[in-house]
């Protein structure tokens, strides 16, 4: 979801916000623009589409000496995409531009206080006030950092804030209200970025702006200042955990191909250093300042959302078999809503890849009074998530740049399997069985991901059809719900996953020749009672895939579209059949022509309520 950069010092700035740019592709946008300053004259391109359309425009000569600049990819929520709605946005005389992540909420009466006082618009977009204000109070107090601040105060909503101010053409403005922001320190040379994938070229060393806190980045220094508390903030430069290695495309012709083959390693790293079978050891160092409380917790409430939430249902079933407690798992965007009582004995686990959605952060600050334990399952290392809930482990995933999440779910599944077995403090009969299966899972993924192929002639087989019903019991429920969303998002048929037990309760209505059925069957207590299902979609002439353990013989009697997982343990299944799903998924969206890792209408990380 949209995307800042910002360059200060040394040569090539627009080549640079450029490359930035093109770096923050993934999170999802529909326009683009950067201004730059050259000899105190500000220069302001803008466009609607990719940031290469926007690079064509930057071959004017008096770009390529500017020092100074920002960067922005749209994701639209005031004002459809059009240039004149792409951001840079500035004041009237042109020295003040502005790129902002978020919503201003209270961006119409501000509008309207300021057309009162003179001032045009030229936009439909709420950014457009940030300019224009920071000029009023320009007018009464010429520095600019003092002008910025006074403006922050007086909005409303979330917010990730950089501008830059012809006067002061050694400086970029920052600031931070629940979208994400961060600086990195180069030598001679500054960044600003939405996120790691834009600096990481540049430099290692970052500092993550906190909420409420505006910096002022010149290529000497960074300044930060806590604009709430009114108080100078020390800087306190960390070092990037990212790998831009573990991010590259290499051979794949997608990053969503690449991050389904991560599946095995993706199962190690996050293992590592945690499950050791020969010792019988569970040990998660993200949760051992938490420890004591963990030992009173008789609840759990899992807020996420999409594929985490999803992942989120396999951890309910997981945490209640294996460590005996209470889980809900409630979608953050309704959760928030909910008054629901809590106790200090409640935590509240939130799982999220991007460690940014608006949702589910507004889920955790909601429980900021109650004494819940607050926990994250999160992807991105420094992330808001990780940074405001009280421990969490974290799913070393590492970057997941396609839209549709994958790795992540994978990643999450197994961190709450370690969640699970470290509650359960070795009592559960499943502790030494699941410890010692979850070693031979990325050798199992294996032998799925060598059925791409097979999975790729089914989707060739089924891409005429335009609604899919995905059905699974116990487990292979939330793999259902997680291979319908994959399906949708990334083809844009319709599909919906349901428990198999309910196709009497009504979705058998729906079932004819025109309808396939993806069946979920995987070995358990409960296959047979799901193939009663399939035998009930057959009579009714509905197409049918079946997902099987291997050796299962009877299916063969309802179909031949058969994809067979080994065998495995029912808790580990989800990580086998999520794999055999997001294949599918992601074969039937090369064969429909679909831009596979850039869904439309679709973000990365949903920063926006
Ligand atoms: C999943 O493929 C989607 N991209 C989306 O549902 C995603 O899972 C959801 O937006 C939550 O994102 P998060 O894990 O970064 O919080
Ligand atoms: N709300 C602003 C707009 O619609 C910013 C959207 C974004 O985060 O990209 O322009």
């Amino acid at each position: 979801m949209c995307g800042i950069v910002g360059v200060v010092g040394g040569k090539s700035v627009t080549s640079l916000l450029i490359d930035g740019l093109k770096s923050l592709e993934y999170r999802g946008y529909d326009s683009a623009g950067i201004a730059v300053i050259n000899n105190s004259e500000a220069i302001n391109i803008k466009q609607v589409g990719q940031v290469e359309l926007l690079e064509r425009k930057t071959n004017e000569s008096s770009l390529s000496v500017a020092k100074i600049g920002i960067g922005h990819t749209r994701w639209a929520t005031h004002g459809e995409p059009t240039i004149t709605n792409a951001h840079p946005h500035s004041n009237a005389d042109g020295t003040v531009f502005v790129v902002h992540n978020g919503i201003i909420e209270n961006y119409k009466e501000i509008r309207r206080i300021l057309e009162k006082d003179g001032y045009t618009f030229i936009s439909q977009t709420d950014t457009e006030v940030i300019p224009h204000l920071i000029d009023y109070y320009l007018k009464s107090n010429s520095d600019f950092k003092d002008a910025f601040i006074k403006a922050l105060n007086d909005l409303s909503g979330s917010y990730a804030i950089a501008a830059i101010y012809t006067k002061t053409p050694d400086s970029i403005y920052v600031a931070r209200l629940s979208s994400p922001l961060l600086i990195g320190v180069g030598k001679d040379q500054n960044y600003v970025a939405s996120d790691a994938s834009a600096i990481i070229n540049h430099t290692q060393k970052v500092i993550y702006l906190k909420d409420y806190e505006m910096a002022t980045v010149t290529t000497k220094k960074v300044q930060v200042h806590n604009f709430k508390r009114k108080a100078d903030v020390k800087p306190e430069p960390e070092s990037l955990d990212f790998d831009l290695e573990k991010a590259r495309l290499g051979d794949f012709p997608h990053y969503l191909l690449k991050e389904i083959f991560d599946a095995p390693e993706t199962i190690k790293l996050a293992s590592a250093g945690r499950i050791r079978p020969k010792s019988n050891i569970v040990k998660l160092a993200g949760l051992e300042s938490v420890q004591e409380q963990l030992k009173y917790i008789d609840r759990i409430v899992i807020v996420a959302c999409g594929t985490s939430y999803y992942a989120g249902l396999v951890g309910e079933y997981l945490i209640e078999e294996i460590a005996g407690i209470p889980v809900e798992v409630q979608v953050a965007s309704e959760f928030k809503y909910r008054n629901e009582p809590f106790s200090k004995n409640t935590a509240l686990i939130a799982i999220s890849q991007s460690g940014e959605t608006a949702d589910t952060i507004a889920a955790i600050n909601k429980v900021q009074d109650y004494g819940v334990l607050k926990l994250g399952v999160v992807n991105v290392v420094g992330s808001t998530i990780s940074r405001i809930t009280d421990a969490g482990v974290y799913c070393h995933a590492g970057p997941e740049l396609s839209v549709a999440s994958t790795k992540a779910f994978i990643a999450q599944v197994t961190v709450l399997l370690e969640i699970a077995l470290s509650l359960s403090d070795g009592k559960s009969k499943l502790y030494k069985p699941l410890i010692n299966e979850l070693a031979e899972i990325p050798t199992k993924l294996i032998s799925i991901l060598n059925q791409s192929d097979k999975i790729e002639s089914l989707a060739k087989k089924y891409s005429k059809y335009r609604d899919f019903l995905y059905i699974g019991r116990g487990y292979a429920y939330p793999c259902a719900l997680e291979g319908a969303l994959k399906l949708k998002e990334l083809t844009y048929i319709h599909a919906e996953g349901y428990p198999a037990g309910e196709m009497k309760h009504g979705p058998l209505a729906m079932i004819d020749s025109n309808f396939p059925s993806f069946v979920i069957a995987t070995g358990s207590s409960l296959t047979e009672k799901t193939l009663s299902n399939v035998s009930e979609i057959k009579a009714r002439g509905g197409p049918i895939i079946a997902v099987v353990s291997e050796g299962n013989k009877s299916i063969k009697n309802y179909t031949g579209d058969v994809i067979y997982i080994p065998k495995t343990l029912e808790q580990t299944q989800p990580l086998l059949v999520g794999t055999v799903l997001h294949l599918f998924a992601y074969h039937m969206a090369v064969i429909l022509g679909k831009n596979v890792d850039r869904p439309r209408n679709l973000a990365k990380s949903v920063t926006v309520e």
